[in-house]
């Protein structure tokens, strides 16, 4: 059984759990190196937490708790942000503690109150605000949108231990914890960014700014390694990714042309809308059939993306899976009035137009207003306007310049 507990500093104890087996996160991240779910405890003259676990861990958390406080205690639990692996276990952790205040921004309380589902103890918090433990103070840092709207990070001023809840951190297990005893995690770190903060990256840079002039001896994050050696260098590293991404998504005058097609129809007419594009020149057209398309590949292509044209074949009265999950890989908070336009190829009627425009609607996309959908093989005749097609949503998107 996992029982470690570790010691970052004076007065601060990592009781966090590992959890080298889970195999998916969120659904959506695959989770190759297992995860860690930090939680620590300060050992002040006021007794605090900071984070809990995964309500599925809730026994073996609680084990690590008791072994370094009696619940009863513990006279503030700091929550940095509400996603339930973290704040799972709060709700039966508030039982055991009667004496404890929850510190939170406005919106995590409103958020716990729903996962609780009772009343407790709260103090809303705000950038710069301070918990007095008596003899140890925490500063509030606001670093909200990394990635709920909720976060914050908290700063134990007297040992300049920085909890920044998922930010700097990584999926990767390994029983060691520290920097530099777990060997390279570099990919898994990437990853993370990846498929969890980059698209905040905006927000993440106001969050490094703030944490800039701090003095910082150990920066401990809500899953992975604790940063006690290289959080200088971690810190930079995710400045400059975050910068790199905001340089290239999107990029200007590039158009995402993603298709499948059963026949070669919808195909047809991808290539004749991609013949109108190239007569506007000066755009960029990333030209894909995204039938067997991995999905990290077709992320980075929709984030690059200022424009799309999404092509569908009707399969029984039905867009087609691919096209789905293209959807389900956007976001509003990122792709929201970009410029978009559909085609199609279909047989017996095609419901892919309405589903592909609902869709785009749903994600807020600025629809163009104008489609092309052809009954079965695209005729000579077709060609010129097809073209035009592409030819005036060219000009559309320069002229968002
Ligand atoms: Fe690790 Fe966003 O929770």
């Amino acid at each position: 059984m996992d029982d470690k507990i570790l010691s970052i500093s004076e007065s601060v104890k990592w009781i966090g759990v590992l959890d080298e087996k889970i195999k998916t996160f969120d659904i959506i991240m695959t989770t190759e190196y297992g995860t860690t779910y930090n939680a620590y405890f300060i050992d002040a003259e006021k007794k605090a937490i900071v984070e809990t676990a995964k309500e599925k861990f809730y026994d073996l958390y609680l084990a690590k708790l008791e072994a370094v406080v009696n619940p009863a205690e513990i006279e503030y639990i700091i929550v940095n942000h509400t996603e339930p692996d973290h704040s799972g276990s709060i709700r039966r952790i508030l039982e055991l503690a009667p004496n404890a205040t929850v510190v939170a921004s406005a919106p995590a309380l409103k958020y716990l109150q729903d996962q609780i589902g009772y009343d407790f103890p709260k103090q809303v918090v705000k950038d710069g605000d301070v918990i007095d433990l008596g003899d140890k103070r925490i500063r509030i840092i606001s670093a909200p949108s990394l990635h709920w709207p909720d976060t914050i990070y908290s700063y134990l001023e007297e040992e300049q231990v920085l909890f920044t809840c998922d930010s700097f951190g990584a999926h990767f297990c390994r029983k060691e914890m520290f920097d530099d005893l777990v060997g390279n995690y570099n990919e898994s770190y990437q990853y993370y960014f990846d498929v969890i903060l980059k698209p905040f990256s905006k927000f993440y840079l106001k969050a490094i700014e703030k944490i800039k002039d701090l003095d910082i001896k150990v920066v401990c994050p809500g899953h992975g390694p604790i940063l006690r050696t290289t959080w200088n260098e971690v810190i930079a590293k995710t400045e400059a990714m975050c910068q790199d991404y905001l340089e290239h998504n999107p990029e200007k005058n590039r158009i995402l042309i993603a298709f499948v097609s059963a026949y070669g129809y919808t195909k047809t007419i991808a290539e004749k809308i991609k013949k109108g594009l190239e007569e506007v020149g000066g755009l960029h057209i990333d030209f894909c059939d995204i039938e067997s398309m991995p999905q990290a590949e077709l992320a980075d292509k929709i984030s690059r993306a200022s424009a799309y044209l999404i092509g569908s074949p009707t399969i029984n009265q039905n867009m087609l899976p691919q096209i789905y999950e293209l959807f389900s890989i956007m976001t509003p908070l990122r792709d929201k009035d970009k410029l978009a336009g559909c085609f199609g190829a279909y047989g017996w009627s095609g419901e892919a137009e309405r589903n592909i425009i609902t869709n785009m609607e749903n994600l807020k996309l600025n629809y163009v207003g104008e489609s092309i959908f052809i009954r079965f093989r695209t005729q000579e005749r077709d060609f010129e306007r097809i073209q035009n097609y592409g030819k005036k949503f060219g000009f559309l998107v320069k002229g968002q310049e």
